[in-house]
């Protein structure tokens, strides 16, 4: 059996983090750990911390790391992470990256690779205008570049797909402004450790596995 793979994906919005995990994940056969999935889904349910998330989010906003750090914490717990883990969009402040090491110190974990997906912000903007997301499975599409076989429906569940709030253009210059003030700086201490694998977030897709195989070996 292969060794345990645990990677965390960086990058702006919209830069193609999520597409990029779920490649992975499918290529590797390891869980995807979505944190701004979790906190929508939180938001449509009505949780508790659902109900403070839903404003930050809406204003492209950090949740508060609290409440993030306590939800990827209890995930992080479950047992079907024997064989690693991709953390999509977590850590994206020094304190979750924070909580991230003493979790892996405290059960003698590793990461294994940093993913930093880069593109430039007016790439970010007219990407995002044109994405179209499943808000039952997840599913992540492009009008242009990746669209559904039908018009307006997930292929793999059949709902309706929507634009998210948060892909309108003011939030996402917002989105983009704290992803610089903090979760940038998250950049230098992983390019530190020696983790740090840097691809361009306009790589063809339909050259991306290949792309994610020779990085991940
Ligand atoms: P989240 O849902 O994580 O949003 P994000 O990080 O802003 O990232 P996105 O999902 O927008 O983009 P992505 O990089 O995954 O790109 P994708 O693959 O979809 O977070 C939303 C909110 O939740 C946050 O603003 C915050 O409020 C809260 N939150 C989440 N995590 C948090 C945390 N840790 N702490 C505090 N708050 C948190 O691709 C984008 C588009 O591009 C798609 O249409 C795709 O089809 C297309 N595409 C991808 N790759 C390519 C390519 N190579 N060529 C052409 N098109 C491509």
């Amino acid at each position: 059996m292969s060794r345990p793979l645990r990677i965390v994906m960086l990058g702006p919005p919209g830069s193609g983090k999520g597409t990029r995990a779920h490649i992975i994940s499918e290529l590797y056969g390891i869980p995807v750990i979505t944190t701004g999935d979790m906190l929508r889904e939180a938001v449509a349910k009505g949780t508790e911390y659902g109900k403070i998330a839903g404003g930050y989010m809406s204003r492209g906003e950090l949740v508060p790391d609290e409440i993030v750090n306590g939800v990827v914490g209890e995930r992080l717990s479950m047992s079907d992470l024997e064989n690693g883990f991709i953390l999509d969009g977590f850590p994206r402040s020094a304190p979750q990256a924070e909580f991230l090491d003493s979790f892996l110190e405290e059960h003698g974990l590793k990461l294994d690779h940093v993913i930093y997906v880069t593109l430039d912000d007016e790439a970010i903007v007219k990407r995002l205008s044109n994405r179209r997301s499943c808000p039952s499975c997840g599913e992540v599409y492009h009008l242009v570049s990746m669209p559904p076989k039908k018009e307006g429906v997930c292929d793999k569940c059949g709902s309706e797909l929507v634009l998210r709030d948060d892909d309108r253009p003011s939030v996402i210059r917002n989105r983009l402004e704290v992803y610089r003030e903090k979760t940038q700086p998250l950049l230098k201490k992983y390019r530190d450790k020696g983790l740090m694998r840097e691809v361009p977030g306009d790589y063809p897709l339909d050259q991306l596995q290949e792309q994610l195989k020779r990085i991940l070996g």
